[in-house]
Formats: structure tokens, sequence, C-alpha cells
């Protein structure tokens, strides 16, 4: 075993031989917006991810269900036919899976990925220096509550479901050509959260500014309207002795501690290859945000 559980990364990953090693992972969650086949394919996308942060190649997975007995077998049919186009689209094949009754759906993949034994990325794997690198906006958590309660506009809602359905495959293959070695994707811990697992893990300090962070254009109209869930403020009880801000107002650090639902990768590029990086992001039309560099030192300074 490379990674396991100790100290926890995005998935386990499991030698074979010298060349070779799985990468091995889960995730499922609740809807987090109305329309059954976007639900489907948020959730594939998310799976996918963590397979993608940890450098490696998605190419079989499994589906996990549950359903409730009362819904309509269209529904459940769209959810599984979003999460199998997804997997289509990331060269991934789904060979089975499981259902279950249960009152509330869930949704979600077992994914299996490859990975050279020498080219994992891990949260770990920073080195003081490298700039931190964001691939999706942030307010992911924000407006899918919004979403929920009502107050969401259309062109928000429509934003949101765009971004969390977008693979981190392009990031992940530019990662994997540079051979990066710190990365993570941000999820439900929020930005701040799993920057502070890579900070630990890396043995530094994050320089974050504010100024260059991406957010979803309704984000911060729906933070002035304090539409976080209730993970927002678990992640800050949980993170904030940590963090240090400054001359941020509390909609904008809530922003930082927002969960995020299948969103971007997180990831340190030397400053030496930064321009080269950046420049073939441009070439592949993948949008990229540098949003900080990792220090010597230790927590987040936000500024
Ligand atoms: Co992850
Ligand atoms: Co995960
Ligand atoms: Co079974």
């Amino acid at each position: 075993m490379l990674v396991g559980l100790n100290p926890p990364d995005d998935a386990a990953i499991w030698r074979m031989d010298e060349s070779r090693a799985l990468v091995v992972t889960a995730d499922f969650f609740t809807p987090v917006v109305d329309d059954a086949y976007d639900y489907g394919a948020i959730s594939a996308a998310n799976s996918l991810s963590d397979v993608y942060a940890m450098g490696g190649e998605p190419f079989l997975a499994l589906n996990l269900a549950a359903l409730p007995p009362n819904l309509p077998a269209e529904i459940g049919g769209e959810i599984l036919r979003g999460g199998a186009e997804k997997a289509r689209e990331a060269g991934v094949v789904i060979v089975g899976g499981h259902t279950i009754q249960d009152k509330e759906p869930k949704f979600g993949l077992v994914v299996i990925g490859q990975v050279h034994p020498q080219k994992i990325i891990t949260k770990g794997g920073l080195q003081a220096g490298d700039h931190l690198i964001l691939s999706k906006p942030l307010g992911m958590g924000v407006t899918t509550t919004a979403i929920k309660r009502g107050q969401a506009r259309e062109a928000e809602m429509a934003e949101a479901i765009r971004w969390m359905k977008t693979l981190n495959r392009k990031a992940g293959a530019l990662a994997r050509e540079f051979s990066l070695r710190g990365g993570t994707d941000i999820t439900g811990f929020g930005l701040l959260g799993h920057g502070l697992e890579m900070a630990q893990a890396s043995g530094l300090k994050l320089e974050i500014a504010y100024a260059q962070l991406p957010f979803l254009a309704g984000a911060p109209r729906l933070a002035r309207a304090w539409c976080f869930p209730g993970g927002a403020a678990d992640n800050r009880l949980f993170v904030q002795a940590q963090v240090a801000f400054h001359g941020q107002s509390e909609e904008q650090q809530m922003l930082l501690f927002d969960p995020q639902t299948s969103g971007g990768l997180l990831l340190g590029v030397p400053e030496s290859r930064l321009e080269a990086f950046l420049e073939r992001a441009r070439a592949t039309a993948l949008p990229l945000w540098d949003i900080g560099r990792a220090v010597p030192g230790s927590g987040i300074a936000v500024f």
C-alpha cells in the first residue's frame, strides 16, 4: 500500500508492480440539484475527481445507489444515466454496482484508476515556493443551498450545475504531464479545510490572495443573503484557529469555508514551471487560477 488511511488522502493507492499502481476510491451523496440526470452526472464527476486528484487515470467504476421505493422508475433511471454518460465522457466503464432502497436518494461511484507509483500526487507533496493553482470557481455550497431554498436565479443555478458537472480530467492530465507532486480536490471541507490538510501534510503555510480567487457569479450575492449550508459553519469551527484573515468581511470568510460539491483541483506548481504550465492550460482551453503560494511556516494566511 503506497497511500492509505494514515494520513488519509483523496484515494487509496495500491502498488501492483514497478510501473503500475491502482487508485481506489468511493463517494456518494444525496441530491444537490432537482434534475435527476444532472444529479447523477455531478455525483459521478465528483467520484472520478478523487482519482484525478491523486495523479491517476480512472478506467473502471461501480454504481452505488440508494433509491426510495416510491421514486418513479424513470427518475432512478435518469440518475444512473447521468452517471453513466459522465463516466463514458471520462473514458471509464461502469461494470456493475449495487442498489438498495432508502428514504432519501443517494448516488455515487466506486472508481478504480491507475497511476505510475513514482507519479502519485498527494496532499503532502507541496514544496515551499509552489504556486497554488485552482481549476474551478468557489461558491457551490452557497449556490446549491440557495437552489434548495428557492433563492437562486436561473442563470446562477445553470452556472453552478455546469461547473459541478465538469470533469477534473483535463486538469489532472496537465498535472501528470508536468509531474506535479502536491494536490487535492476541493470538496466538503471547502478551500480552507482542504488547503489546511495540504499545509499540514506538507509541513508548510499557504498564502492565499483573496482578490485572485474565482467565484461563481451568484456567490457574493448569495453569501450576503447568508445561504450557507450547515457544513460551512462546521468547517469554520474546525479550521479557523489556523487561518489568519486580513480585512475580509464575514461573508467573504464564509465563502472560503463553504463546502464544495465536485470542486476543482488545487495543485502546487513550482515557480520555474508556472509559465509553461499556464501556457499549456491556455492551449487546451483549461481555465486555471493562480490563487497563492506555499511558503515555510504553518496554517493559512488570506491576504
Ligand atoms: Co477528494
Ligand atoms: Co472523496
Ligand atoms: Co450486490
